[in-house]
């Protein structure tokens, strides 16, 4: 049994916080309430995805950072500014996506010294609890191409088996959720940050963004 919500670990969902109706108003106001794994309990607040309910196309990344949490909204860090500045080079304007993240509280350790909060990668149990908000925000929405940014979102969506190096930049049409849907892979917008050969990573994810945009 986990002590954070007294379900064992395997039991972790979303699920039951899941409104019986409605659109994206109804589900962000849910998804302000889910307890459905421990991740709600350090984090500021739910970082539910945005955009419109017509958008053609849904980027999906991992799960909100430090200032993501803060504000309440998805990629308004620096990723964020990395990923808006490659999706415009890519032909793809930003402000017409639907923007969301496999998983939608901030995991984190404290650097207690410095006053830092530092990034932790969700595990896989808490991305698959999470998974049934993605699913919704994918019902309601319909995208017609989804660009999955990393290892975390191709996972949430594809199953434990997607390696980014061996799809990235390509269009893969897979069943997801019973609903056959074209997806993009590319890599998070963190690793291009986190490269020594920063130049090179943010050609490398243009290109991947311009297959999709060629798409749109
Ligand atoms: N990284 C993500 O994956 N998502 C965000 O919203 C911000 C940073
Ligand atoms: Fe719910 Fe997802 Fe937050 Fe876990 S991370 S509490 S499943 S919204």
């Amino acid at each position: 049994m986990s002590p954070r919500t007294g379900a064992p670990e395997d039991a972790y969902t979303a699920e039951p916080y899941l409104p019986d109706r409605g659109g994206l108003p109804a589900l962000r106001k849910a998804a302000a309430g889910c307890r459905g794994c421990p991740l709600h309990r350090d984090a500021t607040q739910t970082v539910f995805g945005e955009g419109t309910a017509k958008a053609r196309v849904m980027l999906v990344g991992e799960q909100p950072g430090d200032q993501e949490d803060r504000q309440g909204k998805p990629f308004v860090g620096p990723a964020g500014k990395l990923l808006d500045r490659a999706l415009e080079e890519a032909g793809i304007d930003p402000a017409e996506a639907y923007v969301t993240n496999a998983v939608k509280h901030f995991r984190f350790t404290r650097d207690e010294p410095r006053k830092r909060r530092i990034h932790k990668a969700p595990t896989l149990r808490e991305a698959a609890a999470c998974g049934p908000w993605l699913a919704a925000e994918l019902a309601v929405v319909e995208p017609e191409l989804v660009v999955v940014l990393g290892a975390t979102a191709g996972k949430a969506l594809l199953g434990s088996s997607f390696r980014v190096t061996q799809v990235r930049g390509t269009v893969l049409e897979e069943e997801i959720h019973g609903q056959p849907r074209r997806l993009v892979p590319t890599v998070h917008p963190s690793s291009v940050l986190r490269s020594d050969d920063r130049e090179a990573a943010y050609r490398g994810f243009v290109s991947d963004l311009e297959v999709a945009g060629r798409l749109l």
